[in-house]
């Protein structure tokens, strides 16, 4: 199999033998270890939890541990590069600093009513909000949402689906008391509203998620404590 892989401006060609069950960064490794070792690339857990390993395969974003590749060869050759919408640090390595400093702007982080002295709050797993949380709260962080994405190529400063689906996820967490400061967070300009509901996010997502759901439940909810003078 043909392997091109994008580095820098360029593309560098590599010829990899196929192997049964075979994923992508299986290819991308056997480069590494066997014909390159300069090529950069990244990768922590091979079975689809840490959220590293993320690339473009032939143009779309993927996790590529749990990529095979018979499902995205084309004419036995693969083209790979790194995830679109993000700075490039080298060959397939990007730079995730603006993805997650947009959970911190989306207030992606959990702030509990409790002290360390109550007891656990326990959310029954029945319950409307817990189920609302539960379909969020997979998110690996992969960045293959924020790759697909084109609002965030047309516009650098939307925060972006994986940000807002983790914002909406702490939205309906019962346990968190900072609803209001978050929903503040993600309405402006850059935040929720500017999503167009392409759907691409939730298309290419991994873990099946939808952030365009997320997204449509934000704005809703803007919405409301606008109306209800919260806002
Ligand atoms: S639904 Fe919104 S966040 Fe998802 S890809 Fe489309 S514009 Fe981006
Ligand atoms: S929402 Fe899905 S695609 Fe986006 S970062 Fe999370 S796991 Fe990855
Ligand atoms: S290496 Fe961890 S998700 Fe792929």
């Amino acid at each position: 199999m043909k392997v091109l892989v994008k580095r820098g401006e360029a593309f560098q060609e590599y010829e990899v033998p196929r192997q049964p069950s075979q994923t992508v960064l299986d290819v991308v490794t056997y480069i590494q270890r066997t014909l390159d070792p300069t090529l950069a690339y990244r990768f922590a857990c091979r079975v689809g939890m840490c959220g590293s390993c993320a690339m473009m395969v032939n143009d779309v974003p993927r996790w590529t541990c749990r990529t095979h590749v018979d499902r995205v060869v084309k004419k036995d050759h693969l083209t790979l590069g790194p995830l679109r919408n993000l700075p490039v640090i080298r060959d397939l390595v990007v730079d995730m600093r603006e993805f997650f400093d947009k959970w911190a702007r989306a207030k992606g982080e959990f702030r509990g009513r409790l002290t360390r002295q109550d007891d656990f709050e326990r959310v029954p797993p029945a319950s409307p909000s817990r189920k609302l949380v539960d379909a969020g709260i997979e998110c690996i962080g992969c960045g293959v949402c924020y790759a697909a994405c084109d609002v965030v190529k047309w516009n650098p400063d939307y925060l972006g689906p994986a940000a807002l689906n983790r914002a909406w996820t702490l939205v309906n967490d019962v346990r968190d008391n900072k609803s209001m400061e978050r929903l503040r967070a993600v309405s402006g300009d850059a935040g929720c509203h500017a999503c167009h509901s392409h759907v691409s996010c939730t298309e290419r997502c991994p873990k099946h998620l939808s952030p365009t759901a997320a997204i449509a439940g934000l704005k809703r909810s803007v919405a409301k404590a606008v109306l209800q003078g919260d806002l």
